[in-house]
């Protein structure tokens, strides 16, 4: 393994919590075991060789490849069981209901490997009415993990992984490729965009969501990126909109001005029109 000089780590210590938020100061053996493989690759013996190329690169690769390898991409279908049950029974009726003409933009921040959008994507499914038009309803996913995303698109996973969905759902959205992996059904891929985006830039006008998914991101962050990124996601949630935090990072009222519904579950005030 090739070990990481105090000024090295807290080098890249400080690129990732600028860059992109993420707290690493304590996770020294975590950056060695992980980048090792990755120096390996580039022909390099220390740390202090990537940092100079990452410097110059202007390409963004090394920086990509840095995060593909120091991010926590840990996810699964159907995680937080009560999120999709509350989805299910109140959230996206609700939203279907009121989004009916101008459609529902949804945006799975920090999709990972994809799991989550396929999971929200099989709970609208489960909310189609005969008469309901799910034709509008779109489904941002992002991460700023390139090696996620592109798993996250290709929509193949472990047979194992199948397990934490509803038996139903199993038969209805997985087909099975051969006895160790399955494909997620295709028309669940039809809402869905993926796209690479760091959370912590911010936003264009234009982005204005219904329902966010911002799960299981924020542990990562320290208390004034966290700060940052919930202005974020408030200013582009619209009048009513929800925002779904992981059930290990509520929000207090002193940090968020959206209102707790549920556990994990916040809503921005709903503006009547005039
Ligand atoms: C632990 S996974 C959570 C996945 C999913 N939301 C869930 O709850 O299962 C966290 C994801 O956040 C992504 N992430 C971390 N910092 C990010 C940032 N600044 N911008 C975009 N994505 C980020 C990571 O790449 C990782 O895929």
């Amino acid at each position: 393994m090739i070990r990481l000089t105090e000024r090295e780590f807290a080098e890249i210590v400080k690129y990732m919590s600028d860059v992109y938020g993420i707290n690493l100061d304590k996770k020294k053996v975590l950056i060695e075991c992980r980048m090792t493989k990755l120096l390996e690759k580039l022909g390099l013996n220390s740390y202090e060789k990537y940092l100079e190329l990452l410097h110059r690169d202007k390409t963004g690769d090394l920086a990509g490849e840095m995060v593909n390898c120091l991010t926590t991409n840990y996810t699964y279908f159907y995680r937080e069981p009560d999120h999709f049950r509350k989805l299910q029974e109140i959230i996206l009726p609700e939203l279907l209901e009121r989004g009916q003409y101008r459609g529902l933009d949804i945006w799975s921040a920090g999709c990972s490997t994809g799991e989550e959008c396929y999971t929200l994507a099989m709970v609208l499914e489960e909310c189609r009415r005969p008469d309901s038009n799910l034709g509008n309803v779109r489904i941002l996913a992002t991460d700023i993990s390139g090696a996620a995303l592109a798993k996250a698109q290709k929509g193949e996973y472990p047979a194992k992984e199948m397990e934490g969905l509803p038996p139903e759902w199993q038969m209805k959205y997985c087909r099975k490729i051969n006895d160790r992996s399955f494909r997620v059904a295709e028309e669940l891929k039809y809402h869905i965009r993926f796209q690479k985006k760091n959370l912590l830039e911010p936003p264009a006008p234009s982005e204005k969501f219904d329902l966010i998914l911002c799960r299981n991101v924020m542990i990562y962050f320290d208390k004034s990126v966290r700060q940052r990124l919930i202005r974020i996601l408030e200013s582009v949630l619209n009048s009513g909109g929800y925002l779904l935090t992981g059930h290990a990072e509520l929000l207090t009222s002193a940090e968020t001005v959206l209102e707790q519904v549920f556990p994990a579950v916040y809503r921005k005030e709903l503006k009547k029109d005039k």
